[in-house]
């Protein structure tokens, strides 16, 4: 992906100067190789005069070669000059290509037909105004074609072309044609496109792509190229929405100067406009619009401006400036789309990283209502997303967010999601509406606070958080240590795992997606239990490092001490308790921590306990040592 970036930066950038007075049309193409798609974008290329000379004279050669008939260029030669296209016989990944005609410059994003790659289309497609859908008239509507359309629908594409293809194939037969549009106008019905276009062509032969062929008398409505070049663009739209500035940095060179700079994603904006700025929701009036050209009457959407406020109100990178009577609104519990990206699956419960433009917020899926199978648009219940899965989730971020459905706005309404431990993008979402209960519930506020509830037992409450293996050890030196922290006059609690999940947790199992459950809601717990003024001892494998930093997250600095009870597998195997190591072996118990399940050691815990060489006396002693270091013990009783 990252020589596609390179080249949209550099090459695009200089591109788009060049012809800078026409309007902008970017459109995605989507079918697989055999629907002729490459053919197609080689041939406008070609059409629009875009090809060097050196290109065409490569393109000529390797046609020879291939044996393209007659006098024939074959334009998917040229577009599929990834060596791994024409291996494979599909394409990987997302091209970008440029092209201009007199009335309009081009952007198209050649995205891959196969199975596979979701991700690459939801990524190609995000900026789109428009899609062309390939149909080989031979095969008529596939699964393939559906599937597109539905993702085109879901990134938020209003304008679809569904360009019916070799029809040279089919004696460029009305008929066929027209029994095509009608069925594919029926399945399409519910995908809320606002245009669908039906031409009939032939890429390979050009009917129908620059000029009207005459090969189809019957047909009088548009060539692609004429949609291309007259369709109205989202630019036009989108200046008539409300007015959003995702302020991307402030801008304060002394203390008589305080400029919000980023790009306008919305609307029209003018000196004198009265504004809002989200989540704060404090108004005020622009000032000014600021650039290194002198001041601006007013900016439209996809400028890049810097603005001043008449009020000295707060607002910092990440906040939304808006108009004062249309603001988006702001919450932190929402319905959403999100389309899954990595091999890992997205699991309910796990804290990820959520990218908005400029903010980043904690984001955890609450639930799954469903998964939609992307072949027939069914609902599946599902637990978890998987690679390529698209799923209607309902989420919960840790702050109040301002946003816009995806809809109205893919800027303020669309994200991309983080792993927090490996910084990778796992999965990209569109934000449907807030839920009803995050507007009705307000946290309220309490008179009494965790540090007098800790204070009149005399201590400072915190979470020890002991982790490893089943058989480790967890439970006998938590057991221990709260003994001894009683006598040394502590109020103390001890969570442990077997009784929990006898419990509030005994809806839950050993997936992986139930393991994450039950430590999120134990983190939860501790952190009541801690805001109560107790020292909370937790005794779960918690085998996954990011639900431990999770838990770690939701208390203050130095709350959290994360005890690793070390003890190699084969140690606690040969002590094996409870029986479970022999059940695992003989296959009786299944998502067993160690053998069939994995367990993340910690990698920095504030305390170790190497089990092989302390008893269990010995191990909470060092413990208390520790903590009073720590300053945890520090009023001894
Ligand atoms: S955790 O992985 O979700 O943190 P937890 O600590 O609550 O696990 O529960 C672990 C205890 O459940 C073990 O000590 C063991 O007694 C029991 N257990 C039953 N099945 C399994 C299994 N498949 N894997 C690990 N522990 C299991």
């Amino acid at each position: 992906m990252s020589h596609v970036s390179e080249l949209i930066a550099s090459d695009i950038g200089a591109y788009l100067k060049s012809h800078e007075h026409k309007s902008l049309l970017r459109f995605i193409t989507c079918g697989s190789v055999d629907d002729g798609k490459s053919t197609l974008i080689g041939r406008l290329l070609y059409e629009s005069k875009m090809l060097f000379e050196d290109q065409l004279a490569a393109l000529e050669a390797d046609s020879r070669k291939m044996g393209t008939q007659g006098e024939q260029l074959d334009f998917a030669l040229l577009v599929d000059g990834l060596a791994a296209e024409r291996e494979q016989g599909i394409t990987i990944d997302v091209a970008y290509r440029f092209f201009s005609t007199d009335r309009r410059k081009f952007i198209v994003a050649d995205t891959p037909g196969h199975e596979q790659y979701t991700r690459n289309m939801v990524t190609g497609a995000s900026t789109a105004d428009v899609a062309v859908l390939m149909v080989d008239a031979r095969k008529g509507i596939l699964t393939q074609t559906r599937r597109h359309s539905y993702l085109v629908s879901l990134i938020g594409i209003r304008k679809v072309v569904v360009a019916i293809n070799k029809m040279d194939l089919v004696d460029y037969s009305e008929k066929v044609f027209r029994s095509l549009c009608e069925e594919y106008a029926a399945f399409a019905s519910h995908l809320g496109f606002d245009a669908i276009t039906y031409i009939p062509m032939s890429a390979f032969k050009g009917d129908n792509i620059t000029g009207p062929s005459e090969n189809t008398p019957w047909y009088r409505g548009t060539t692609l190229m004429g949609y291309l070049e007259t369709v109205p663009v989202d630019e036009e739209h989108l200046q008539k929405a409300p007015f959003r500035l995702p302020v991307q940095w402030v801008n304060r060179p002394n203390l008589d100067f305080r400029g919000f700079a980023g790009t306008i994603s919305s609307g029209i904006v003018k000196a004198g406009d009265a504004v809002r700025v989200l989540p704060s929701g404090r108004t005020s009036t622009i000032a000014r619009i600021v650039t290194a050209d002198g001041d601006m009457e007013r900016a439209v959407a996809g400028q890049s401006v810097t603005v001043t406020l008449a009020d000295e109100v707060d607002c910092s990178r990440g906040d939304v400036i808006a108009c004062s009577d249309a603001p988006p609104e702001c919450a932190d519990q929402f319905e959403t789309t999100i389309v899954w990206m990595h091999d890992e699956p997205m699991l309910p419960g796990r804290t990820y990283l959520m990218k908005r433009g400029n903010r980043t917020v904690n984001v955890q899926v609450t639930d799954i209502k469903y998964q939609v199978d992307v072949n027939s648009m069914e609902h599946l219940a599902s637990r978890e997303l998987t690679l390529n899965t698209i799923g209607v989730c309902n989420i919960s971020v840790d702050q109040q967010i301002p946003f816009d459905a995806y809809r109205e706005n893919r800027d303020t309404g669309g994200y991309i999601l983080v792993d927090r431990l490996s910084n990778h993008t796992v999965g990209a979402g569109m934000l449907h509406f807030a839920l009803r209960r995050s507007k009705n519930i307000h946290l309220q506020p309490m008179e009494v606070e965790k540090a007098s509830r800790s204070a009149i037992k005399g201590q400072k409450s915190c979470v020890l958080w002991f982790t490893g293996l089943s058989g480790a050890g967890k439970s006998s030196i938590a057991n221990a240590l709260e003994k001894r922290l009683l006598t040394m006059g502590r109020h103390t609690y001890l969570l442990d795992g077997d009784n929990i999940r006898h419990g509030i947790n005994k809806d839950l199992g050993f997936t992986t997606a139930d393991r994450v459950e039950n430590i999120r809601r134990v983190g939860e717990i501790g952190r009541l239990m801690v805001d109560a003024g107790l020292i909370v001892l937790t005794a779960f494998i918690s085998p996954f490092r990011a639900e431990r930093e999770m838990a770690r997250s939701l208390l203050a600095a130095g709350e959290f001490i994360e005890i690793f009870v070390d003890t190699p597998i084969e140690v606690a195997e040969r002590r094996d308790p409870k029986g479970l190591y022999k059940k695992a072996r003989r296959g009786e118990l299944t998502n067993f921590t160690g053998i069939s399940s994995p367990y993340e050691a910690p990698e920095t815990p504030e305390i170790r306990i190497d089990t092989t060489a302390l008893t269990v006396e010995q191990a909470s002693e060092a413990i208390i040592a520790h903590l009073k270091q720590f300053g945890i013990l520090v009023n001894d009783k």
